[in-house]
């Protein structure tokens, strides 16, 4: 069993790769949130689109029980909670070609040479997100971190990702996007976001 661990005790029990139509109990364009946090984004996706359903995994318990909590009493059925870490638990819980959409906003950088291990997006992960999405699916990146934004773009692209800007380039922010947690300090400071907006070809 892979929840948040600690109160609330309501989480679901997810098998590997469940019927994701059992699980929100209904069938659903699915899309994954990797590294939540806050719950901002997750929190406020969910409730502005109610059409879709929502996995967000993020492996800080303790965000991962708030956000979760937070959905329960706001009643947002169509938002599941899994704390634990994305690079295992996303091919755990996801067959190919089963996700609408992956949301990745502001992944922990890892500056040091020694910790470029632990950033998320690597050569096989990026191959594996791609082989998650459906095609014509939505790969949703953002970042304050221009350099890592240009390294991710490279990776992703030797993946096999359409950028919506064309090769190299970033997206400016649709109408109407739901902010992240962190991304909303940035907004708000007029600080840069560097958006990449990749697709799973058709
Ligand atoms: C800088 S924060 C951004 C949080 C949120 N996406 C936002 O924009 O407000 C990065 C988050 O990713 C989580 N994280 C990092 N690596 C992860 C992994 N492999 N699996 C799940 N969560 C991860 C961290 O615990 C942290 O909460």
């Amino acid at each position: 069993m892979r929840r948040p661990t600690g109160p609330p005790p309501d989480a679901p029990v997810l098998p590997d790769q469940p019927d994701w139509s059992a699980v929100f109990g209904r069938p659903a364009p699915l899309h994954l949130e990797i590294g939540s946090g806050h719950g901002g984004f997750a929190l406020g996706f969910a409730a502005a689109h109610p059409e879709v359903d929502f996995v967000a995994i993020e492996w800080r318990k303790k965000f991962a029980e708030i956000t979760w909590a937070r959905a329960v009493a706001r009643g947002l059925a169509n938002l599941v909670v899994v704390g634990a870490d994305a690079r295992t638990e996303a091919p755990r819980l996801f067959g190919p070609a089963s996700l609408a959409a992956i949301h990745l906003h502001f992944p922990d950088p890892w500056w040091k040479r020694r910790h470029f291990k632990r950033r998320v997006i690597d050569e096989g992960f990026a191959h594996l997100l791609f082989a998650l999405l459906v095609p014509g699916g939505l790969l949703d990146v953002r970042t304050d971190v221009e350099d890592r934004a240009r390294d991710m773009e490279t990776l992703l692209d030797a993946a096999g990702f359409a950028n919506e800007a064309g090769p190299g380039g970033f997206s400016a922010r649709p109408e109407g996007e739901i902010p992240s947690s962190r991304e909303k300090r940035y907004l708000a400071a007029g600080e840069p976001v560097w958006r990449l907006r990749l697709f799973r070809p058709r």
